[in-house]
């Protein structure tokens, strides 16, 4: 049986045929991104360079000799590749486990392709049952929170943690998400709210999840 992180790389691995030579890629965050960032640096050579959803992932494409582009530069991009905390077959995810939520959802749209990479442990039937991540303006947390709460969520801070846009996370336990374009509308029209983790509007358009037998292809 291979492990999660084993099913992770074959994802990863599984990614590289959507990239075309000359692409600008759009790189996600996180740890199975992070291993397609390790494959990006093997053939580098193939593309002109990245954009990066996090300044970590910045880093990382770098340290492997890959220029990082400024969105602004270069317009929409061919292809966007990430993981998530959790997809439904639609393609609908939670991401923002590790904070880069609002940067993330930014790569994605402006992407003609996103393909989301994960182990097969993130595919459920319903979201929610990973916290939901919300990106607050700081002086507008307690208000937020309120409002979280009045949806029927449980928002807790995540503590000493600041987004590389300078906000916090709230993140929102015990939400059944059975609408998902509905609830990231709603929690979009809260003032306040930055982002919000869940990635429905613009969701997957393919999905690769590595499993015990391989890596699965979900296209929506
Ligand atoms: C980062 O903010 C997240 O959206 C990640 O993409 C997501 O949490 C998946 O991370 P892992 O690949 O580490 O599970």
């Amino acid at each position: 049986m291979p492990s999660a992180d084993d099913m992770k790389k074959a994802a990863a691995e599984a990614a590289l045929e959507y990239i075309n030579s000359g692409d600008i890629v759009g790189v996600g965050t996180g740890s199975t991104a992070n291993y397609f960032i390790d494959l990006l640096g093997r053939i580098k050579g193939r593309i002109d360079g990245a954009v990066a959803s996090s300044e970590a992932s910045a880093k990382l494409l770098r340290g492997h000799g890959i220029e990082v582009m400024e969105l602004n530069n270069v317009g929409d991009l061919p292809l966007y590749v990430d993981g998530a905390d959790e997809a439904t077959q639609h393609g609908y995810l939670i991401k923002g486990g590790g904070g880069a939520l609002t940067r993330e959802k930014i790569v994605a749209q402006a992407s003609e392709k996103f393909v989301c990479i994960a182990d097969d442990s993130k595919l459920v039937d319903v979201l929610g049952d990973f916290p939901l991540p919300v990106e607050v303006i700081p002086m507008a947390r307690s208000l937020v929170a309120r409002y979280l709460v009045d949806l029927g969520g449980q928002p807790e801070y995540r503590v000493g943690f600041v987004t590389d846009n300078g906000n916090i996370i709230l993140d929102v336990r015990n939400m059944r998400i059975v609408d998902p374009k509905d609830l990231e509308t709603r929690l979009n029209q809260m003032p306040g709210v930055v982002t919000n983790g869940l990635f429905a509007h613009r969701g997957a358009d393919v999905m690769l999840f590595g499993g015990a037998s391989g890596v699965e292809k979900i296209e929506v």
